[in-house]
């Protein structure tokens, strides 16, 4: 029987501690952290997001301004908008809602933020920072797996950690801050040959890939630390469910994450988290 990892309670006290924090800043500086979230195109899962993170911000005392621009948005209009926030006193981080239609080119996107702006780590100033262990900013899912794993008492240093996944948003930066932490990372991703052999060595396995219950029970080790990053529909059933086949590897495991409920709710609070900080840095 594993000790199930609430995501919901850890983040809910995490807010509580920075809409302390916020109103105490707010108090000493008059400044009121804002973060704008900008989504191109109508996908109803960034939709979803975007407005849960709005809703975030007003629950810890944050200004918020959207921007939801049509799907023929062009990459000429997408920086003119990246440009005016970078240059608005009243906004101390920017995030712009990826994946990013096609036509629009990601990489120019993310270098236009400026570094202190983005709440997200994606601009390679901040993805090199991280590198050297000298960051301001941390990439929200990775920085909310750590601050679960902390949160739950679990121990990094020694351990073998295994990320499978290796996307720049989550693998590639979660794989570091476990290095950071000193842990011994593996990272597998599809072309890793004999994947159950990595994975059946962790201590601490963190499942990042998107394939719905791929992980199951004759892939964990008796007593291993398991993180949900997935976040899928069930086939079957078109139900939420993580990379995780939580049923089999739930009385495998010593702690495990569910799906919901687990990795998702701290994305968005360690996304208030940058911005609390981004607001400070900015004095
Ligand atoms: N799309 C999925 N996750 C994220 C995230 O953390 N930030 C942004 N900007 N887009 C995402």
């Amino acid at each position: 029987m594993a000790h199930i990892i609430d995501g919901k309670a850890i983040s809910a006290a995490v807010r509580a501690e920075i809409t302390e924090e916020t109103k105490k800043f707010v108090a000493e500086t008059g400044v009121t952290p804002g973060l704008a979230v900008v989504i191109v195109g109508n996908d109803p899962a960034s939709q979803v997001y975007v407005r849960n993170k709005r809703k975030a911000c007003t629950e810890v005392g944050f200004y918020s301004e959207a921007y939801e621009l049509p799907e023929e948005t062009t990459q000429t209009e997408l920086e003119a908008l990246v440009d005016k926030l970078n240059s608005d006193p009243k906004i101390h981080g920017i995030l712009v809602q990826l994946p990013l239609p096609r036509h629009l080119d990601e990489q120019r996107i993310l270098l236009r933020i400026r570094p202190e702006k983005d709440v997200d780590a994606f601009h390679p100033y901040n993805v090199g920072r991280i590198m050297i262990g000298d960051y301001n900013y941390l990439p929200c899912t990775p920085a909310g797996v750590m601050e679960l794993l902390k949160r739950s008492g679990v121990e990094v240093s020694g351990k073998e950690c295994v990320v499978v996944g290796r996307s720049n948003i989550v693998g590639k930066p979660m794989a570091m801050l476990l290095l950071q932490a000193h842990g011994t990372v593996t990272i597998c991703h599809s072309r890793t040959k004999h994947l159950e052999e990595a994975t059946r060595r962790a201590d601490i396995l963190v499942a990042a890939i998107g394939k719905p219950e791929f992980f199951t029970a004759d892939m964990v080790k008796e007593g291993a630390v398991v993180i949900d990053v997935g976040m899928n529909r069930r086939p079957s059933d078109n139900k939420l469910c993580g990379d995780v086949d939580y049923a089999s590897v739930e009385p495998v495991a010593s702690y495990i994450t569910p799906v919901p409920g687990g990795v998702g709710p701290m994305t968005i609070t360690m996304l208030m988290q940058n911005t609390l900080r981004a607001a400070k840095s900015s004095l």
